[in-house]
Parts: C-alpha cells; structure tokens; sequence
C-alpha cells in the first residue's frame, strides 16, 4: 500500500523517465538482494535513467518528497551498500543504462566514460585502441565504474597502479540537491581547492552520485608473464615479494596470496581448472610481471628471479605460464576462490589490511585464536599480498548446521578478527567498504575524530539523508 506522497512521486518519476524506466512490481531480485544472497531488501521503485539530467531530476524529485535513493552499479559489492532496505521506502537507481564512452584523448592519456560502464567494456575499448586500462578484478564482467569508484576498489593491480582512487582524474557528479559538479577535465595537477573528487570517490554512494569519470590510460606493456609457486609459508611469501620487488621493480604488476583451503575449495568444486600445486604446500603465490621491454628480456629475469628464490627456500616448486592462455588460467583459479567459498556453503568474509610486515604474525597468531576458541573453524586466506591485503575468511564447519554457526559465531569471529587487526594497526576493510554490513563495527575501529569529521562532512554535503542512508555512517 502507497501513501500519496509515494504514488505521486512514482508518478512523477514516470513523467521524467518513461513508464518503461520506473519499475514498482514484479521480480526486482536482481536489484533488491546483495551479490552474496544474504540480504534482500523491498524498494518503493526501481529507476533507471538514461543520463545525468535525468539523475538529476530524480534526485531533485526525491529529495523533495523526503525520499531517499541507493545508488546501484552492477550490485557486485560485497559489503550490502548498493539494495535498499527493507522499508520498502527507497528508491534505488541504477546507472546501468548510462554506459556511453564520451571521448578517448590518446595524447592525454584519459577515457571519459558514463558511470554504468562495465569494467571489462573498459578495459577492451581501451585495448581495441591500444592502451592498458589497469583496474582488474574478478567481478569485473558485471561490475561498474561508478561502482569501483564509489568503493574505491582495488583488484590484482594495485601493487604497479593504485586503486581505483588512483587512476582516476576527473568524476561528474550529482549532489544530494540534484546540482550537477562538473569535473572531467582529466588534469593531472590541479590545485584549486579541497579534492573534492577523492572526497566522493570511497563514499559509497553517501555524497553524490557518480555519473560519469575520466580514467588514466596506460601504454599496453609488451611483456607479460605469469607464475604460479609453492611456498613454506607465510613468512616465505613476504621474503618472496621483497626479492620480486627487487628483481621487477616497477615490472611488478600482482602478488597474490592463496592458502592451502582457499585452494582445495577451488579444486573441489572447479576441478576442470586444474589447480596446481596445491597439495603440496601450505600456501601458493600468484605473482605477474609486465614490462615495456621484450618477452625474452622479461623472462630471462623473471626466471632468474625464481632461481634466486629457489635458492633460499623461498619457493619449493613453481610453473610459469607459457602462453596468455595458461596466465589466464591462472588467474582464473585465484579469481574463482570466491565463488568456489559460495559453493561450499555459507561463510564469514573478512577483507583486512595490516602493514606487509605484521602479515606474518597476523596470521600466524589469529589462525592460533580462532582454532583455539571456535571449533571447526575453516580458514580461507588469500589475497592480494603485494598490498598487505587479506580476505581472511572463515567457513563454517564440513559437517552440521552452517546457519547455526553463523548465528551462533558470526560476531565472535569478527570481534576475534577485528581485535586482531587492531592489534597490527590494520583495518577492517581494506577495498570492498563498509556498506551497511560493517556500519556498527566501524565507531570500535576509526579514529573518533576522523569519524566525527566524516559524519560533519555527510551532514554538509546530504543534511536531508538523502543519499544512501545508514550506509558507512549510521
Ligand atoms: P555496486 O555493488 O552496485 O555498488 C557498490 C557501492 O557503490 C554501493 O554503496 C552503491 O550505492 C555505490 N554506487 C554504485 N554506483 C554508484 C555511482 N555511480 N555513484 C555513487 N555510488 C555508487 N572489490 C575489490 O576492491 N577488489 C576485488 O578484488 C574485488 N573482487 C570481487 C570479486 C567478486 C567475485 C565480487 C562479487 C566482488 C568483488 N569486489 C572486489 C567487490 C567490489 O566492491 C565490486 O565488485 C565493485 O567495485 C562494485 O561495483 P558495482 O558496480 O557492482 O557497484
Ligand atoms: C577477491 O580478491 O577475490 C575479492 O575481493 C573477492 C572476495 O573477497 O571474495
Ligand atoms: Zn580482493
């Protein structure tokens, strides 16, 4: 049952996008629940405009009748920012309509493109033409730019190119009052003021909604190569990525982590990928090497790299991809530990950073806690290493009731987690956000005074709560 307020927005919000772009029944599941299918929310309507003057419109609709909007991109987010609430009150826009390429600048470097992109889309226009657009992650065939820009993700290549934060120049960008900011510009110095594109970019959504970006583009490199290694443990895995860093330098583009469960889960439900190594080592790295000298220059010192590190005992064994196929294979293993944890059954996610060098003894004393006080519990660490980045996860036990598990342990194991990271001066999210999932832990872990400035800054900017409520800050 609407109220009349609600049905005269619906019908204004029908007059501004066409009845076709305004949806209020049938099957919104696509929109309504969160990528891990543990959350649905109800929205007054589903909206979807076709460009930022029609963003604009319904931010200035809503806002007007006290209505406030989740933005969406390709609801890959794993925090639960990007459904509505359960209220049956909000209404969510998706940008997936607004996927426009607006210009490609070849001698700046930059690609101006509409907020519901899909990453992957991106990433072959910017090869089609000839440049490397770096933002990778295993999300990225549903994913949007907005999206990555509202989370500020991160992915496989942060290590050479930053998050996305980093490789963006310029946002388009709708306020909570339905102005437009218009920013593209794509300089690389620009010092006239507060920064106000990194001030949105990480906001989830809570400050604006992101309509349009400029992007750096890079040279395609022309050399590319791939291993796969076994190594003791994690204390090996740390000396490995110093040597590699070493020995690549800027080459260095990815350094993952993968440990000995992450990978078996792989194997169990994905066994046609053919994970290698895993039975024989605790843990497993994933590293990549791109370079604007030739393949055969590349691989001399790549291998040598791996000789070195054989030597020491770094590593125990390895296999470097001979071709693009098997590098792609194997990222295609590191990027399917997620879904093969979604096979497995429910568990609790984690996506933490502590500095490099605590990684070590992160793990080493969390794995110790959490055996000791939670039984049956099954660690599944893996990450983006090069970035002190861990998704230190935990599924529930093989055998019994795994929704019981969760209701009875979920908070525990945070709080023993979270505690943990506290202790290494980490913190708790370190590239998927905060969403409304980690909304009540965050006051335990910011610092008080950045989290009473970001509260002043979301009442200057949204004072009405119009924009994505509840989410980031309670
Ligand atoms: P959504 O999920 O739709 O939204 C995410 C948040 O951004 C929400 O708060 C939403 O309100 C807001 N938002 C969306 N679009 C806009 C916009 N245009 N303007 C303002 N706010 C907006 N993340 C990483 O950082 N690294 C990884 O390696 C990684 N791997 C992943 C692998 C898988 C299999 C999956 C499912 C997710 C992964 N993620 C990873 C999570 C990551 O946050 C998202 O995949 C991605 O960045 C979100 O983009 P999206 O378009 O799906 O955004
Ligand atoms: C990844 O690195 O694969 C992602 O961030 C997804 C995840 O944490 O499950
Ligand atoms: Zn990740």
């Amino acid at each position: 049952m609407h109220t009349t307020n609600q049905i005269q927005l619906l019908k204004r919000l029908r007059t501004l996008l066409g009845e076709a772009y305004v949806l209020s029944e049938g099957d919104l599941t696509i929109y309504e629940q969160d990528w891990r299918k543990r959350t649905r929310g109800k929205a007054l309507a589903v909206v979807r405009p076709a460009n930022t003057r029609q963003v604009a419109e319904v931010v200035k609709a809503c806002a007007q009748t006290g209505v406030s909007i989740v933005p969406q991109g390709g609801n890959t987010g794993l925090v639960v920012g990007s459904i509505p609430d359960q209220s049956g009150t909000q209404v969510l826009l998706s940008l997936q309509r607004m996927k426009t390429v607006r210009t490609l600048d070849a001698d700046n470097l930059t690609i101006t493109v509409e907020a519901g992109c899909i990453l992957q889309n991106l990433q072959q226009i910017a090869a089609q033409a000839g440049f490397l657009f770096p933002l990778s992650l295993g999300a990225e065939g549903s994913c949007t730019i907005g999206g990555n820009l509202a989370t500020n993700a991160g992915g496989t290549q942060v290590l050479r190119y930053g998050n996305a934060r980093e490789l963006c120049l310029g946002l388009e960008v709708v306020t909570a009052q339905g102005d437009v900011m218009h920013s593209l510009s794509g300089l690389r110095k620009d010092n006239t003021g507060y920064d106000l594109r990194n001030l949105m970019i990480g906001s989830e959504g809570t400050l604006g909604i992101i309509t349009a970006a400029t992007m750096k583009l890079y040279p395609m490199p022309a050399a590319n190569l791939t291993a796969w290694a076994a190594v003791p443990s994690v204390t090996h895995a740390v000396k490995l990525l110093g040597l590699a860093r070493q020995h690549l330098g800027a080459g260095l583009t990815g350094f993952e982590m993968m440990g000995q469960f992450a990978l078996s889960l792989v194997d169990k439900h994905f066994p046609h990928l053919r994970v290698p190594l895993w039975q024989e080592a605790t843990y497993c790295v994933l590293i990549e090497n791109s370079d604007s000298e030739s393949q055969d220059h590349a691989r001399e010192r790549f291998e040598h790299l791996l000789e070195v590190a054989f030597g020491n005992g770094c590593i125990t064994n390895a296999v470097m991809a001979e071709n693009l196929a098997q590098a792609r294979n194997l990222w295609h293993i590191r990027e399917s530990i997620t879904l093969a944890q979604a096979e497995e059954g429910l568990n609790i996610k984690h996506d933490i950073s502590v500095p490099i060098s605590s990684i070590p003894s992160f793990v080493e004393e969390t794995d110790a806690q959490l055996k000791r006080e939670i039984e049956g519990v099954r660690l599944v660490n893996f990450g983006h290493l090069g970035d002190g980045n861990l998704h230190y996860n935990v599924q529930a036990p093989e055998h019994g009731d795994s929704k019981a598990f969760l209701r009875d342990n979920e908070e525990r194991v945070n709080q023993l987690v979270y505690q943990s990271v506290k202790r290494f001066d980490g913190s708790i999210s370190a590239e998927h956000g905060v969403g409304s999932m980690k909304v009540n832990d965050l006051p335990h872990f910011k610092d008080p005074v950045a989290l009473k400035l970001m509260q002043q800054i979301k009442q200057a900017l949204d004072p009405q709560g119009v924009l994505n409520p509840g989410r980031v800050l309670r």
